[in-house]
C-alpha cells in the first residue's frame, strides 16, 4: 500500500486524500482540545529559514494539541547555518534523534525536496522561495469548499503577486485539478510564471490563453489578465470597457471566489518594493459593491498590506481569517497521517511522487542557472531534470521546476555533439547521455561540434540565450 513519506508539493496528494485529510479535519475541529493522545511521544521539528506568523505556530500549536512535542529554530539564520553548515547536514541531525517531523520554511527552491531527500522522518513543505506552499493550499481549498460547498466549477479569480507567490502556484494547480476556472489578475510585471502556465496545461489539461492587457482602472490600471479554463481555451478580454471599472463582461458570469496576495517584495531584487509597483490591485468596499460580486468571498493567505482594506474585515464574504484558524485542524489531521497515527483508507489514490517522467542527471552539460534554485546554491545537490521533450529537448529541474532548452546531444566518452533533432541524437543511451545547452558549452566542454551543423552552431549559441531559460 503506498505511503504518504512526505509533503513537498501538492502533487504528491490526490484529490481523494485532499477530501479525506479535510473529513479528518472535520473530526479534529470537533474537539480541538479531546484529540490529545493521537501523537503522544512524538517531537516536531519547525525549521524556518524565513519569517512566519500563522504557519510555523499554526503547526506547533497542532502538535500541542495532538499530543506530542515542538523544538523550533524560527530563525536560522541565528543558527549554524549562519557558520556554512548545510541544509543536508542540519536535516540529517534533526531527523536523527531530535524529531519525527520536520517542517521546513527555506528561501531556495527546492529546498524542501533535497531535505525530503536527506531526511529519516516525513519532510514538510512550508514555502520553499517562490515554489510552492502546499499546506496553505490545504488551508485554502478546505475554506472555499466550506464555504461553497464544492470545488468543482468555481470560478476563482487570482491577484496580486502572481510571479513570486508561492501560494499561488500551490493553489492553481489544486484548483486546476478540481476542475475550477481560474481568471489570473496579476500586478503588472508580476506575471504567472511560464514554468506554472505550462505545468497546468500539460498536466491538468488547462490551457492558458494571455489576452491584451487592458484597463481595469480602480482596481489596477494596464493589469495583464489571462483567462484560464481548464480543458477549454479562450482568447476573450476581460476587461473590455476601460470607462466602467466595475464592469465585467458577461463571459465571466460569475466569480465566486477572489484570492489575493501581497507583493512579495522581498524576493524582487532589483525590481524594487512594493511601493515601486504603481498599480498593485486593491479590494475594497466600493470594488466589492457592484451585483457581481454580491456572492464573491475574499481569501488571502496573510499577512496582508494594503492589497486588501481594512474595512472588509467585517463584511461576511471575508475569509481570510478563517483560513488562518482553519490551518490548526488542517495540520493536525497531515501530521497525524504522516506520522503514522492515522491510516490513509485512500492510500491507494494516491500519486507516484514527483517527478514522474524520464530523468537526467545534468552532471555535465545544462545546468539549472536560476538564481535561487537549492541545486544552484547548495552545490552538493546533484543537478537532476526530468525530460519533458526530445524535440527540441526541454528539461525541467526537478528542485524548481524552471525549464531549460538543450539543442545539442553527445555520448558519454564521445568526441561529438549532435544537434538535438539528428538521427545521432536519438540513438545515445539515456544512460550515456549529455545534454548541452548550446553548442560553445559542448565545446567548452571538449566535444567536437558535428560537421553536418557547425554552420548551425553559432547562430544557434545566440539564440539558446534568448530561448532557453523560461525568464522567470
Ligand atoms: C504566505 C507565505 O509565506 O508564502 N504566508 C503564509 O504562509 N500564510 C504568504 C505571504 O507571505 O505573503
Amino acid at each position: 500500500m503506498a505511503v504518504l513519506r512526505h509533503l513537498i508539493s501538492i502533487d504528491d496528494l490526490s484529490n481523494e486524500t485532499i477530501r479525506e485529510i479535510f473529513r479528518i479535519a472535520d473530526e479534529m475541529s470537533k474537539g480541538l482540545r479531546t484529540t490529545k493522545g493521537l501523537a503522544t511521544g512524538n517531537i516536531l521539528a519547525t525549521i524556518f529559514y524565513e519569517p512566519s506568523t500563522r504557519t510555523r505556530l499554526s503547526f506547533e500549536s497542532a502538535m500541542w494539541r495532538l499530543g506530542g512535542g515542538v523544538i523550533s529554530c524560527a530563525n536560522m539564520r541565528d543558527s549554524s547555518s549562519s557558520k556554512g553548515e548545510s541544509l543536508a547536514d542540519m536535516v540529517r541531525v534533526v531527523g536523527g534523534s531530535y524529531a519525527d517531523c520536520i517542517v521546513l520554511r527555506h528561501d531556495l527552491e527546492g529546498a524542501s525536496r533535497v531535505a525530503a531527500a536527506y531526511s529519516n522522518v516525513p519532510v514538510i513543505n512550508a514555502g520553499d522561495g517562490s515554489h510552492e506552499h502546499p499546506t496553505q493550499t490545504l488551508c485554502d481549498l478546505y475554506t472555499l469548499e466550506k464555504e461553497k460547498g464544492h470545488l468543482e466549477g468555481l470560478t476563482v479569480t487570482l491577484c496580486g503577486d502572481l510571479r513570486f507567490s508561492r501560494t499561488i502556484h500551490s493553489l492553481a494547480y489544486a484548483l486546476a485539478r478540481f476542475g475550477a476556472d481560474l481568471v489570473l489578475i496579476p500586478a503588472p510585471g508580476l506575471e504567472m510564471p511560464e514554468y506554472v502556465l505550462r505545468a497546468l496545461q500539460s498536466r491538468y489539461g488547462c490551457q492558458p490563453d494571455r489576452v491584451e492587457a487592458s484597463e481595469f482602472r480602480q482596481l489596477a490600471p494596464s493589469v495583464d489578465a489571462v483567462y484560464l479554463t481548464p480543458n477549454r481555451p479562450h482568447q476573450l478580454s476581460l476587461f473590455t470597457k476601460p470607462s466602467e471599472p466595475h464592469h465585467l463582461p458577461d463571459l465571466v458570469k460569475k466569480i465566486d471566489a477572489l484570492y489575493m496576495t501581497r507583493a512579495q517584495d522581498e524576493r524582487y531584487g532589483a525590481l524594487g518594493t512594493q511601493a515601486d509597483l504603481p498599480h498593485y490591485p486593491v479590494v475594497d468596499p466600493a470594488f466589492l459593491q457592484s451585483p457581481r460580486f454580491r456572492d464573491t468571498v475574499v481569501m488571502h493567505p496573510l499577512p496582508r498590506r494594503k492589497e486588501i482594506s481594512y474595512d472588509l474585515d467585517r463584511d461576511p464574504r471575508s475569509l481570510y481569517f478563517k483560513q488562518a484558524e482553519r490551518g490548526v485542524p488542517i495540520r493536525m489531521a497531515l501530521m497525524a497521517v504522516l506520522l503514522g497515527r492515522l491510516t490513509l483508507e485512500t492510500a491507494d489514490t494516491l500519486p507516484p511522487p514527483t517527478p514522474r517522467g524520464e530523468l537526467y542527471p545534468g552532471k555535465l552539460g545544462v545546468q539549472c542557472g536560476h538564481e535561487t534554485c537549492v541545486s544552484h546554491v547548495e552545490d552538493y545537490v546533484p543537478p537532476l531534470f526530468e525530460i519533458l521533450e526530445r524535440n527540441p529537448w526541454r528539461l525541467r529541474c526537478v528542485y524548481c521546476e524552471r525549464e531549460k532548452v538543450g539543442r545539442y546531444v553527445a555520448s558519454v566518452g564521445g568526441r561529438v555533439a549532435h544537434p538535438g533533432q539528428a538521427p545521432e541524437a536519438r540513438r545515445i543511451k539515456p544512460a550515456n547521455l549529455i545534454v548541452f545547452e548550446d553548442a560553445s558549452q559542448a565545446a567548452a566542454a571538449g566535444y567536437t561540434i558535428s560537421a553536418k551543423d557547425s554552420d548551425a552552431a553559432s547562430r544557434d549559441s545566440e539564440e539558446s540565450s534568448a530561448m532557453g531559460d523560461d525568464g522567470s
